[in-house]
């Protein structure tokens, strides 16, 4: 199963719409996916105690833990994923060991694009979680209303979700 992750708490969230476009293509390729919408599913902030025995924390992270691919798409706050995106890391920690995991971001504009590293590099060191290399960056130009308006972002995401699939099942051999 694979598993895509909405973080932005935002109604007109543009990583939304990528993470909306990137779950219709796996399954046009036939592929079991859940999906996620954190906007839909609130989630205490992480304290290291109590939280973990709330039920939506204690839902997405069976989710995680049963996924063998796992796409996160995520607003860039402050040059980094929002804090939305890293508090779902801190809630679920060990569950992301060894998972394959692609991100797809919405920003405000290019200079922003490494905000990935920061959770993508703690993930690695912390649960040796495989990093796809390819990851969909995109801006505002790159939407008109609730769709994509280029073609090369749906050509981008499309390539994330098949080396998405690539991974899952060369690593899972
Ligand atoms: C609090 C806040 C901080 C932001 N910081 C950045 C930033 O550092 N770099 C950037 O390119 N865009 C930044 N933006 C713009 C967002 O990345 C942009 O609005 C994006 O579309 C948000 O994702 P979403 O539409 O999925 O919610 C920021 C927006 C907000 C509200």
């Amino acid at each position: 199963m694979f598993l895509v992750l909405s973080t932005s708490l935002n109604d007109s969230s543009r990583s939304r719409i990528l993470a909306r476009y990137a779950a219709d293509q796996l399954q046009s390729k036939a592929m079991q996916c859940e999906w996620v919408d954190l906007a839909e599913l609130p989630l205490p902030a992480c304290d290291g105690g109590p939280c973990y025995q709330d039920p939506n924390v204690q839902h997405i992270n069976s989710l995680v833990q049963s996924a063998k691919g796992i796409l996160i798409a995520a607003p860039v706050y402050n040059y980094n994923l929002s804090s939305t995106a890293k508090n779902l890391i801190e809630l679920t920690g060990k569950s992301w060991t060894d998972k394959i995991v692609g991100f797809l971001c919405a920003a405000g504009g290019q200079s922003s694009y490494m905000g990935v590293m920061g959770l993508a590099n703690s993930m690695m060191l912390d649960f040796r979680t495989v990093i796809l290399p390819r990851f969909v960056y995109t801006t505002g130009e790159a939407f008109s209303g609730n769709e994509i308006a280029e073609t090369d972002v749906e050509v981008r995401v499309v390539e994330l979700v098949d080396q998405l699939i690539h991974f899952s099942t060369a690593l899972s051999q």
